[in-house]
């Protein structure tokens, strides 16, 4: 019997029946009263089923008239191919630092209008006024707060909150062993040093989030870039053949949850295999788990940490995107290293500082943050659906792309041959910021991808930046094409959810 919810597993059994289309675009759904009647279930869960159903878009509520079969929302795209090659990309660590500070010079200059590259939502979609609000009370409650030395661990509610924000994901934490850091950046960094030296090899996702190529860099650490799947993430089979030729692997990063930039979600088994794996060779797994929250299911993704017996897996989290991206706040839960990882912290940079801890704590003890965040995520999925669509139908044929299931971002695989630098450099020309591909990896895999933000509501704004990006995309795709092989231009389109 399914663990589930009832309510879910009413949303799948009709989920199911649309996708067989024995509930076909138009069709009424039987009424809240008759699922009730038929399924023995309770007006709520008969209610949260076709709710639902229509966060994902399969249900449409029509006043006074009952919920609709919604016609398919979009035409269908390609899905980006599993990785074929497993074997790992050399270990480096030298030049990408250069080639994303570049990108990202570029893509703060006034002149860009639209950033559909960057990693966060947009300002309206954050609870601001509730958390300026709390930061008001809690300067009220304790007037002398920036005269008071600060906690080397953090806030100590902060940390309880946490703690038990982790119960979701299956993850067992005292407060003790969690360390407020700033953002998942330090808390990488922190990670990092605690496990890894000037000279080691640690294997990454490969693509994976430019940002921790850059700590690798500048740590001098060598990244060895393992294929990852637009679907199931890291690839083990890789990992163990990586193992082989490289007998001092001190780490692996992962994102087990919504990678960036794929946008990937390990099934739960491999998410174990994994974490057994790197125990029983010896090799420290970084968790990094800065976007789970925003998965569109309201059931929270299981971490790998929840696998964890002996401390060797490290995991990272920041509430950077998911509540305030003006706050800075991540957090360590540092397994075997933890007491190492607060001295390096310690060292590096002192605590944080106690008024966004004490704000977010309160605010979180309240019950807002739960309720922010399933507004956050019915508005991502909403953006991410729409965004899919203006890919399907405006960018040049030969376009791949799988859509997530949560997050804000999306992969998109131009026609081969196409150079994503060669449309990031001409869109923002036109004033939009796209991350290009070429920053996700040292290798030269990713030439023809792009990574889209869709943290945006939909507005006119958004729409033109789309338009320029995809009629820069289909130029730039157009000049690349062999003059004898070029590709219809009504491709057959098909979808998948990763
Ligand atoms: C996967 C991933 N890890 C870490 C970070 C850095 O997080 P923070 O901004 O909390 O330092 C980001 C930010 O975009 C990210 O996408």
């Amino acid at each position: 019997m399914s663990s589930d919810p009832l309510y879910q597993q009413l949303a799948d059994h009709y989920r199911h029946a649309i996708g067989a289309r024995t509930l076909a675009p138009g069709d009424r759904m039987p009424s809240v009263r008759t699922l009730m009647a038929t399924h023995g279930v309770s007006l709520s869960t008969a209610l949260q089923a076709c709710r639902q159903l229509e966060r994902e878009g399969l249900l449409q509520a029509r006043p006074r008239s009952g919920y609709f079969v919604c016609a398919p929302a979009r035409p269908s795209i390609t899905s980006i191919d599993e990785p074929t090659n497993l074997v790992a990309d050399p270990a480096q660590y030298i030049g990408i630092h250069e080639r994303i500070s570049y990108v990202l010079a570029r893509s703060q200059q006034e002149s860009v209008k639209f950033n559909l590259g960057g990693a966060s939502a947009a300002a309206g979609l954050y609870p601001i006024d509730a958390l300026r609000n709390a930061a008001r009370r809690a300067l009220q409650r304790d007037p002398m707060l920036y005269g008071e030395a600060v906690k080397p661990r953090g806030h100590d509610p902060l940390r309880t909150a946490l703690a038990r924000l982790a119960l979701a994901m299956r993850v067992q934490l005292s407060p003790d062993e969690i360390l407020i850091t700033h953002g998942c950046t330090e808390a990488l960094q922190l990670a990092l040093r605690a496990v890894a030296n000037p000279g080691d090899v640690v294997a990454v996702e490969s693509p994976t989030y430019y940002g921790l190529l850059q700590i690798l860099e500048s740590l001098g650490v060598r990244a060895l870039e393992i294929p990852c799947s637009a679907q199931t993430g890291i690839s083990l089979e890789a990992l163990e053949l990586a193992v082989r030729s490289y007998k001092d692997i001190k780490a692996v990063v992962a994102m087990p949850n919504l990678q960036n930039p794929l946008g990937s979600i390990m099934p739960d088994e491999q998410k174990a295999t994994l974490v057994q794996w790197c125990e029983k060779n010896g090799i420290a797994l970084i968790e990094d788990d800065c976007s789970s929250a925003t998965a569109d299911s309201d059931m929270a993704l299981r971490a790998a940490k929840s696998w964890d017996r002996s401390g060797n897996v490290i995991y990272c989290s920041s509430l950077h995107k998911v509540l305030a991206p003006g706050m800075r706040l991540g957090w360590i839960a540092g397994g075997k290293w933890h007491a190492r990882i607060e001295m390096l912290k310690f060292a590096l940079s002192r605590p944080n500082e106690m008024l966004t801890q004490t704000a977010v704590a309160e605010f979180i003890v309240s019950g807002g943050y739960e309720r922010h965040l399933r507004r956050l995520r019915a508005a991502l999925k909403r953006q991410r659906d729409w965004m899919a669509q203006a890919v399907a139908t405006s960018f040049p044929p030969g376009t791949k792309l799988s859509v997530p299931r949560g997050g804000m971002h999306l992969w998109v695989e131009l026609p081969d041959g196409t150079s994503s630098e060669q449309v990031f450099e001409r869109a923002l020309q036109e004033g939009v910021y796209v991350a290009p591909g070429v920053i996700f990896s040292n290798s030269g895999r990713f030439e023809p991808c792009l990574r889209i933000n869709c943290g945006s509501p939909r507005s006119a704004g958004l729409e033109e930046a789309v338009a320029i990006v995809a009629a820069v995309a289909r130029k730039v795709a157009r000049e690349a094409m062999p003059a004898s092989g070029a590709a219809p231009v009504e491709s057959a389109f098909r979808t998948t959810v990763a």
